[in-house]
């Protein structure tokens, strides 16, 4: 194991580790509220974005599926514009470490937390008894991702933002249990109109990988045909597009339909507001495609040629895996010292 000390975060803002999980395809939600905005922090802060197939596998995965699903969100990660040379692209898996420590967090983190988790109630569904125990100690295992790196900030989704509170706890519990300041509280950012991507069947239901309407989401390998029938079926009301934030009141729809508009733009909502005014959804509908197209489509293209010979994907998460075990490696040993375990190797 290398020493504890740290690499220097010389020049940059802080150190942010945020993942996706390889399961099923990725979609406009993970685009507009995850790897956008990494790509937009990444010259700021010293980055580190992860894949993370331990957490997959809290719900059944193929087995033969799950290293192209891997491949594919990595193939997504360089496609959308996270640089390989100057950030850590790498696999969960690959990197012993954030197992190691989440055991340690499964003995600092409370059954009354872990509890009040509404993924867990969601994804466990009625049938509780028969989710994994995986399942349940989820938020340990990401917690685990963020700490084992110190990380300072972790941009994500909104649905994130409990587990990221957990996260604190945990940092914050293990500090004062073990009278250390090994872990810095991690700061969430969640900004953007695409924070909250909708499906678009349901405005009022989150756009996800495990809804089973195709029509509910784009993914982001779509072809332009696909997102244009998408896009036309998409869920609406009768009435026209109004001026203001107040007139989507009690129109889910609308409103996630306008959010996504503003994302794909680069622009709020109220400036999306002032051109739409008064439109048709037939009308914003052509004008959302467009946008959809030209921001997915050289995306789309550039996923397609990487996962049509992964040896250059295989090659970056291998270098990945390299340098984030060297700083994991050194974390996981300073939490050890921590909790008291004994050495192993002096
Ligand atoms: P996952 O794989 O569900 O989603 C990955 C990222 O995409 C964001 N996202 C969305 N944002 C807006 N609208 C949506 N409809 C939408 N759907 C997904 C998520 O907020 C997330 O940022 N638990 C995490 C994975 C994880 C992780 C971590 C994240 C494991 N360890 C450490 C950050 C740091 C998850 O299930 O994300």
């Amino acid at each position: 194991m290398t020493s504890g000390l740290m690499p220097p975060i010389t020049g940059k803002k802080g150190r942010i580790l945020s993942g996706i999980q390889p399961t099923g395809n990725l979609h406009l939600g993970n685009y507009l509220g995850a790897i956008r905005n990494w790509a937009s922090m990444q010259a700021d802060y010293q980055c580190l974005f992860c894949i993370v197939d331990m957490h997959a596998i809290t719900v059944w995965q193929e087995p033969s599926e799950l290293g192209r699903a891997t491949r594919e969100v990595a193939a997504g990660y360089i496609a959308a514009g996270l640089d390989p040379s100057a950030n850590t692209l790498f696999v969960q898996s690959h990197v012993p470490a954030h197992a190691q420590l989440a055991w340690v967090f499964n003995c600092v983190s409370r059954l009354g937390w872990l509890n009040r988790m509404t993924q867990f109630k969601d994804k466990a569904g009625k049938n509780r008894e028969a989710a994994s125990s995986g399942l349940y100690v989820y938020p340990n295992l990401m917690a685990a991702d963020i700490l084992v790196y110190k990380a300072t900030h972790v941009p994500v989704g909104e649905d994130q933002k409990q587990h990221l509170e957990l996260t604190r706890d945990i940092a914050q519990k293990f500090n004062a249990d073990y009278g250390t300041q090994l872990f810095p509280l991690p700061k969430p950012i969640i900004q953007g109109p695409g924070m909250r991507v909708m499906s678009l069947r349901d405005g009022k239901k989150k756009m996800s990988k495990s809804d089973p309407s195709v029509y509910s989401r784009i993914n982001m390998t779509d072809s332009k045909d696909e997102i244009a029938h998408k896009i036309r079926k998409a869920t609406t009301d009768a009435q026209p597009l109004p001026g203001t934030v107040e007139g989507l009141e009690g129109r889910p729809e609308a409103s996630n339909l306008l959010n996504i508009y503003a994302a794909l733009t680069d622009r709020t909502l109220e400036q999306v507001l002032l051109e739409t005014e008064g439109w048709q959804f037939s009308q914003f509908k052509t004008k959302l495609t467009e946008a959809a197209v030209s921001v997915l489509g050289p995306i789309t293209t550039e996923m397609k040629r990487l996962i049509s010979d992964p040896r250059e994907i295989d090659h970056v998460l291998a270098r990945g895996a390299d340098s984030a075990n060297e700083i994991a490696n050194g974390v996981l040993q300073e939490a050890y010292n921590a909790v008291g375990f004994m050495s192993g190797r002096n």
